[in-house]
């Protein structure tokens, strides 16, 4: 019988390991982590600027935290070894509302402490993950008349839970956008496109963002580096943002590079990247219209998480050899009664397992 878990004490503190029940070393499991996009509350984010900023209503803060709590207790998704958060997760990103940035990232935080793994990890050495990103980044985008752009620095990393961020997310120096990170034999790569509000031709579906050359430098160099590593077997890019049309089967061409869109094309070269180095699983949330949940694109597996598992939902996924398998999961549900008193009155469950082809590179 096998067991995982945390090792605790010394300088492997955080580090994970397979063990046996009698305690002999066996081989790792593969990679096994959560993601959770588009936290944001689409029927309160219209609330935003009105005197009493309720965001974070009594329901909806104590939903996610019961959603976390189902994380930490339940045996298969307790069995993770990080959490990606894939943006969204705040309606802050504007920067034009200081102090609701403060009062909806501390009441975040306040539910991160229910997720256990943010608890057992927050503080302790995360050295294993070979956690990389730039030291600072510009706010693009989002920003309000006469904002100057000014570096924000990235905080480092000290939990198994790295959010990245979406577009609701632009300002918060709490969230990553380019970062890379290992697990077993995975290397994650995360970036950053901002937002630019193309509209669609009719018919048509067009993503929203743009990747800067920034951006493309970050992921070049990551996965050359993840490509001559050899314990590396997988490639896993992550974006908050898809880098292909949304179309069921992911077949149309990618034509962002467009006048409103300053004729950006680094999808293109983002895609080319991904077939020069065997990168072969894409994740990313942003478009949570339940259309277009899994595709191709190249020689990734395309997985729409904010389509598969809904913006109240959350997958885990386990990297197995030849294919990606994810578990998805519900979220809470709670209700305020009129007295002001919160009930939940659903609890998370399992809702399917779906599986998405992968090609190691060795
Ligand atoms: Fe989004």
């Amino acid at each position: 019988m096998r067991r995982r878990e945390f090792i605790a004490g010394g300088a492997a503190l955080g580090a994970y390991a397979a063990l046996c029940t009698d305690g002999r070393a066996v081989a790792p499991r593969p990679p096994k982590f959560l993601f959770m996009a588009d936290h944001h509350v689409e029927s309160d984010f219209m609330e935003r600027g009105k005197p009493v900023y309720t965001m974070w209503k009594p329901g909806n803060h104590a939903a996610l935290a019961k959603t976390y709590e189902f994380i930490g207790s339940d045996p298969y998704c307790r069995d993770i070894d990080f959490a990606l958060f894939g943006g969204d997760q705040l309606n802050t990103g504007y920067m034009d509302h200081p102090v609701e940035m403060a009062a909806e990232k501390a009441n975040y935080y306040r539910t991160l402490e229910s997720l256990d793994l943010y608890k057992r990890t927050k503080g302790t050495d995360v050295s294993d993950l070979d956690f990389r990103s730039p030291e600072s980044f510009y706010c693009r985008g989002n920003t309000p008349r006469g904002y100057v752009q000014k570096p924000i620095p990235f905080k480092k990393l000290d939990s198994r839970v790295i959010a990245i961020q979406g577009n609701h997310d632009t300002g918060v120096e709490d969230f990553y956008r380019e970062c890379s990170f290992k697990c077993g034999d995975t290397r994650f790569i995360t970036f950053f496109a901002s937002y630019v509000a193309l509209p669609a031709p009719p018919g048509k579906f067009r993503s929203t963002a743009r990747i800067s050359d920034e951006s493309v430098d970050f992921v070049e160099r990551e996965m050359a580096a993840a490509a001559s590593d050899p314990s590396i077997r997988h490639i896993v890019l992550a974006c908050h943002w898809t880098v292909v049309l949304g179309d069921p089967n992911f077949k149309w061409p990618i034509f962002d590079a467009c006048k409103e869109n300053g004729f950006n094309d680094n999808r293109k070269r983002i895609l080319a990247l991904a077939e020069k180095y065997g990168c072969d699983l894409f994740l990313n949330g942003h478009e949570h219209n339940g259309k277009y949940p899994v595709g191709k694109a190249g020689p990734m597996s395309v997985v729409n998480c904010a389509s598969v598992t809904g913006s109240s939902a959350f997958a885990v996924f386990e990297m197995r050899d030849d294919k990606a398998v994810f578990s998805v999961y519900s979220r809470a549900v709670a209700e305020e009664t009129p007295e002001g008193a919160v009930n939940v009155v659903e609890t998370p469950r399992r809702l399917c397992e779906r599986e998405v082809p992968l090609k190691p590179i060795r």
